[in-house]
């Protein structure tokens, strides 16, 4: 208890305390050896661990059902050390367009590097079957997707996997632990941008790694102090606070996801409507399955025929926010092709789905009525 670098006066503090500090004294060169060979938890730089970081990583674990966590600077940090740690040159990677589109400039680095890449619609994930090679060391998805929502069966993906013994890595940031744990459906390593409904107050960037197995931890830890993209104790804070609130933000944001998918479905200026929540949704049987506690707070529309018709509609809302990020306790939206896929090629952001007026909504947690008026009032508009 005493040298615990958590529980510095005795007793335990309700909030875990930040730990500033980047090096830390030796008390002896006895200490230094139970650190150096692993017989102690200790503490000797922060670029290698920090005991603030460490207490988040076992809260996200124990989310996911994991092993461990790795936590690191953002959810790109979080991929991009995924990809580093797992891949080399010759190693083929099979992976979907409908992911993050910062992703899609990390994979012209990884070609750099010699890895092959394979990209498949998620609404065809099934083709799978038919693109693994003898080379394939990684299958890499979002499920549900950004920003079609698209729903991809995690259960097939792993069958699909162990045809060649390759690694399964889901980014759960869509779906958040409150609604799937990958893990459990047979995924090695979940993915988060915990900048989003993990923090989901907009005040921190974060990205977690949590792992089936510890060998994994030991992996992408090795990766991490190597490169540097351990998080910072403030952060680690502030995404500790927003984690006790998580599972009731999580719960009414896709409550509020729900109750707004179903308003658009019925209104005539709304095209389609991307939501897993929704019976006639292409992935609702697929969600029902492997989703839990509702469908998440991420869906997707078209406005009316013409970008024009979108941004209108965007510039008349008043209580939900145009702005990119998701997950947090405001409403936003933001039209996918203008903001969030602007690290893709023109051309490429609208050849799997998106169209010039499509809108991604992310729920807050707001008075679901205030946010329904608002998109009614802003739709008369156009
Ligand atoms: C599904 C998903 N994964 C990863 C990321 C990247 O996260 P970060 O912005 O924390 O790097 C994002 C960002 O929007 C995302 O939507």
């Amino acid at each position: 208890m005493k040298n615990d670098p958590l529980t510095p006066y005795g007793n335990k503090p309700m909030v875990t305390p930040i730990v500033s500090a980047v090096n830390y004294q030796y008390t002896s060169f006895e200490v230094l050896r139970q650190i150096t060979d692993g017989e102690v938890d200790g503490y000797t730089y922060h670029r290698d661990d920090n005991p603030t970081v460490r207490t988040v990583e076992k809260i996200v674990a124990d989310l996911e059902g994991a092993e461990d966590c790795v936590i690191c600077t953002t959810g790109m940090a979080a991929a991009t050390m995924t990809f580093l740690t797992f891949l080399k040159q010759g190693d083929h990677l099979l992976t979907f367009h409908d992911i993050y589109g910062a992703n899609y400039k990390v994979s012209l680095i990884l070609e750099k590097f010699g890895v092959e890449i394979t990209w498949l619609d998620a609404w065809d994930y099934q083709k799978v079957k038919d693109n693994i090679k003898a080379n394939t060391k990684m299958i890499f998805c979002e499920t549900p997707s950004n920003p079609l929502i698209k729903v991809i069966d995690i259960a097939y993906l792993r069958a699909q996997a162990d045809r060649k013994k390759a690694m399964l890595v889901v980014d759960n940031t869509f779906a958040t632990p409150y609604h799937q744990n990958p893990l459990k459906l047979g995924a090695d390593l979940v993915i988060h941008s915990a900048t989003k409904a993990l923090g989901g107050h907009n005040d921190l960037m974060a990205g977690a790694i949590a792992c089936s197995e510890k060998k994994y931890y030991n992996e992408l830890w090795f990766t991490r102090q190597a490169i540097g993209t351990t998080l910072d104790a403030f952060s680690a804070s502030l995404l500790e606070r927003g984690l006790k609130t998580f599972e009731i933000r999580a719960r009414k944001m896709s409550e509020n996801a729900m109750q707004i998918a179903g308003f658009l479905k019925k209104h005539p200026k709304i095209k389609n409507v991307y939501y897993p929540g929704l019976e006639t949704d292409s992935g609702h049987a697929t969600a029902l399955k492997q989703m839990k506690n509702g469908f998440g707070g991420m869906l997707a529309f078209e406005v009316g025929d013409t970008q024009e018709e979108a941004k209108n509609f965007v510039e008349n809302l008043k209580v939900i926010i145009h702005a990119v990020s998701l997950g947090c306790t405001e409403t936003l939206v933001c039209l996918p092709v203008l903001t969030t896929m602007l690290y893709m090629p023109l051309e490429r952001r609208t050849s799997f789905g998106v169209k010039p007026n499509t809108v991604r909504l992310s729920a807050g947690i707001e008075n679901t009525e205030k946010l329904i008026n608002d998109l009614n009032q802003a739709l008369k508009h156009i």
